[in-house]
């Protein structure tokens, strides 16, 4: 069923409110999942929806939908969807029984190195790796994009560039979020000539929700992708335009990195978890060995007996949670360039060996957590967006400039923000990134290398066919999000809508704080903090946009976290 009412309504109910980082789910938000049997899309942005299903409808299949997606969300989304950063997509062929991961996160430039952000006194800089034209990586949306099209699409780059440009070019009216989105990073944002020339009027004011928003450098941009193809990011007027602006600016980005850039087809990472089997994304990600890692060590425990967001649960994941994320700490980097120990991360006895260590009652505090040995086990403002098709293709997305906006710098003449992606490297082993995340020296920088990413985009699959499509934005919190998902439907037997609007919590070992959203009980609080844990609620965590097939019908859950989010099927 294509739920064109809720569209309008959803439209209507922008027009008033944007509760986009509200702490908690409005009263009457919908809990029952949108229905599909032929195609089904969850995007953050109802725009981006509706431009995928489109293709769907026209016999495309969900590779073709995801890029028409992807692209359409650079133009609409722009504090997220990109064409200057990267990300990460997973396939799942039900026919070829196989699922791959297209590896396109940006990567360092040829000329960084390890002590890149450092000041004089060997301190991180992290204006620098952040707000600087040297926090941008070299980008590898367009690639990646382009990848996933001619090996597993049936459209061309022209087709799936086309409404991109056209909502580029002729503009598309503004929405409270789009609207409060560029407010809120306004100083950041003005602080740079060319992107204060896009994302304000011309005398400096704000475009308002119903004005019409319209990208003339972005549309040419895209313009020339789609006449000539991907190496006119790469080598082109693109590639001319970037080089110019890191030179101008005292960037790193050169002609010949943006050259060198290929994406890469990896294998993801896989588990089992109650006889379901859960593929994620590989290192340079963290995500998928820490969405395998935390179900292994839960699944000791009798969850669904526990309760979904009871206190003795939320216990179990929380201790679960810090382990993960001490081991991500030590071991996790970009493969080309380090050896992660996969196998051992995710082995089942490892796992064991950590639940071991877990009290029921008591929280262990974090800094009696050290990453743990996994190698004896060797042997053995981010968007999400998830897309099935009647061919039993599923895909999951996950892309980003890092934070909302990026750096705040916008490529003069070129239309497109640039990543701030540096800042998820190690600037300093033990000095935290933005999202509290400590690294060491398998994240350090180095040329050419992939900064260490928390995002998960996971395909789940019970008995060969794909049964859940998952992912989220939200930095450290990607991992967590992603696995209540997977555990909310798993072992709470909640319908996809609920799993996705239910309260997260979320525990990273340092700094050692439960962090819970509002929704969860009072009483359930106190028992958690009487076990010893610091509780804190803060702001909503992720995005996560997913799709459910049961019994042959597709069912799409859209988070109401983010005022635009729509899933649509038909
Ligand atoms: O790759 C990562 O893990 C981060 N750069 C993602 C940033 C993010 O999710 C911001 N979104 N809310």
């Amino acid at each position: 069923m294509k739920c064109k009412t809720f569209f309008a309504f959803a439209f209507l109910f922008l027009c008033v409110i944007d509760f986009s980082s509200a702490t908690a789910i409005l009263e009457g938000e919908r809990t029952n999942p949108i229905e599909g049997k032929n195609g089904m899309v969850v995007t953050s942005h109802f725009l981006a929806t509706s431009s995928a299903l489109e293709v769907l409808k026209k016999g495309g299949n969900a590779i073709d939908a995801a890029v028409t997606a992807a692209f359409a969300l650079a133009v609409s989304q722009p504090r997220s969807g990109n064409i200057g950063g990267g990300g990460f997509m997973l396939i799942s062929s039900e026919k070829n029984q196989k699922v791959v991961a297209i590896d396109y996160r940006e990567k360092a430039p040829g000329n960084a190195s390890t002590e890149m952000f450092l000041n004089e006194n060997g301190e991180a800089d992290s204006n620098l790796s952040r707000y600087s034209h040297l926090a941008a990586g070299v980008p590898g949306t367009v690639a990646g994009l382009a990848l996933a099209l001619e090996r597993y699409g049936t459209i061309s780059l022209q087709e799936a560039l086309a409404p991109a440009i056209r909502l580029a070019e002729e503009g598309f009216i503004v929405t409270p979020r789009f609207s409060n989105g560029i407010k809120k990073r306004e100083e950041r944002l003005k602080k740079w000539k060319s992107s204060r020339k896009i994302f304000f009027k011309a005398d400096g004011s704000y475009y308002e929700p119903g004005d019409r928003f319209i990208q003339k450098d972005l549309a040419a941009t895209l313009r020339r992708i789609s006449i000539k193809g991907v190496k006119e990011f790469y080598e082109g007027k693109t590639a001319q335009l970037l080089a110019d602006e890191m030179k101008k600016h005292g960037g790193l980005i050169t002609k010949e990195d943006l050259k060198n850039y290929s994406p890469d087809i990896r294998e993801p990472v896989s588990g089992k978890y109650r006889g379901y089997d859960i593929y994620s994304m590989s290192p340079p990600s963290s995500g998928g060995i820490h969405v395998v890692q935390i179900p292994n060590i839960l699944e000791g425990f009798p969850i669904a007996t526990h309760g979904h967001n009871s206190a003795q649960t939320i216990h179990f994941m929380a201790e679960a949670m810090k382990f993960a994320y001490a081991d991500r700490s030590e071991y996790l980097g970009d493969e080309d360039f380090v050896k992660v120990p996969r196998k051992g991360l995710t082995s089942k006895t490892y796992a064991t060996a950590l639940r071991e260590r877990i009290d029921p009652q008591k929280a262990t505090p974090s800094n009696t957590i050290a990453p743990n040995n996994p190698i004896p086990y060797e042997s053995e403002e981010t968007t999400h967006f998830s897309i099935v098709d009647r061919f039993g293709n599923g895909v999951s997305n996950t892309y980003t400039i890092n934070f909302s906006y990026g750096s705040g710098i916008v490529v003069e003449g070129a239309g497109f923000l640039l990543n701030n992606e540096m800042d998820d490297f190690s600037a300093k082993p033990g000095v935290p990134n933005a999202y509290g995340l400590i690294g060491g020296e398998a994240n350090k920088i180095e040329p050419n290398k992939r900064m260490l990413s928390s995002m998960s985009p996971t395909i789940v699959k019970k008995d060969g066919k794909n049964f859940l499509i998952t992912g989220s934005p939200g930095g450290s919190r990607i991992i967590t999000t992603t696995l209540q998902v997977i555990m909310n439907v798993i072992d709470h037997g909640l319908n996809i809508q609920s799993a996705v609007n239910a309260p997260r919590i979320h525990h990273q070992w340092l700094p050692d704080e439960l962090r819970i959203e509002e929704g969860i009980s009072p009483d359930t609080k106190k028992m958690l903090a009487e076990k010893g844990h610091t509780v804190v609620q803060k702001s909503s965590m992720g995005a996560i946009q997913s799709i459910m097939i049961k019994d042959g019908k597709m069912y799409g859950g859209a988070d109401p976290r983010r005022s635009t989010s729509l899933a649509e099927g038909f």
